[in-house]
């Protein structure tokens, strides 16, 4: 990333899920920006791997999102010497469901790791950000609900009410100066996407649907994060960005 956003230099920053994909390259992109970056992952040991590879000023913290009880204890915790200037809400778990497989449980739990912790993460550091009359969220959807996603009707449905919660939350946080935003990722090359769903089939499905005819990389949707956590994005609230390569 070659963009240098000065004003997030020393900005304390959160990111859900964290550890690995797409979260990774924010924490890392965050990282680079000189900002101190807190993640929050059920997987420690690869949270663990990257707050030391990336050194000073990056923290991992084991968490498991769906339990929103320590969500708030965790997210208490880490702001007790000070606010989140950004929120990140990367966090989510893309898992294949056969809609007459769903149970009610099931369904909850999709809700539970897709949606839930996003709002009561933003409630977490809603009151630092209003004490300072700044503050930035960016909430992770997905193109998947636009482009007609099939075998996955619980976390399509998350993904659509996460631009319904970005907008709900925007109207409420604008007179505090806090600005929130969705971004939209399309299909991005993580490790895990790359290993689970990457047949030769998504290969030609995804370069025939996209404008550009090269994939999207978890660096690519930092960029845009990034961006609209900075000051450049001062204007910019209420809004869905989409990194997709020009599929949707
Ligand atoms: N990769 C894509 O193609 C793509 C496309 C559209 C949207 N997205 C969205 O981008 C976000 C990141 O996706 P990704 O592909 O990097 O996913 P990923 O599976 O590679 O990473 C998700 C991270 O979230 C963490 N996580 C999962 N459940 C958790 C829980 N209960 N508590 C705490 N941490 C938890 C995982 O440990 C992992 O580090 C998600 O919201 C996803 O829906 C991804």
């Amino acid at each position: 990333m070659t963009a240098r956003y000065s004003d997030l230099a020393g900005r304390r920053v959160a990111v859900t899920g964290g550890a690995s994909g797409i979260g990774a390259a924010i924490v890392a992109a965050f990282h680079a920006q000189g900002a101190r970056v807190t993640f929050f992952d059920i997987d420690a040991a690869a949270g663990t791997m990257l707050a030391s590879s990336l050194g000073d000023g990056a923290r991992s913290v084991a968490l498991d999102l769906t339990d929103l009880t320590a969500l708030q204890a965790a997210f208490a915790a880490e702001q007790a010497d000070g606010g989140f200037d950004v929120l990140v809400n990367n966090a989510g778990h893309d898992d294949r469901h056969r809609l007459e497989d769903v149970t009610p449980a099931y369904w909850r739990d999709r809700m539970a790791v897709n949606l839930d912790h996003q709002f009561f993460a933003a409630q977490a550091v809603i009151p630092a950000m209003r004490a300072t009359g700044r503050g930035a969220i960016v909430n992770m959807g997905s193109i998947a609900w636009r482009v007609g996603l099939t075998d996955a009707p619980a976390y399509v449905t998350a993904k659509a009410a996460i631009e319904g919660l970005t907008g709900a939350l925007a109207r409420d946080l604008g007179p505090d100066g806090i600005r929130v935003n969705c971004v939209l990722p399309g299909f991005v090359r993580t490790p895990r996407q790359t290993e689970k769903w990457l047949t030769p089939e998504l290969r030609e499905t995804v370069m025939r649907n996209q404008c550009l005819k090269r994939f999207t990389e978890p660096e690519d949707v930092a960029a845009m994060v990034v961006m609209l956590a900075s000051e450049e994005a001062r204007a910019i609230t209420n809004q869905t960005l989409v990194v997709d390569a020009g599929w949707s």
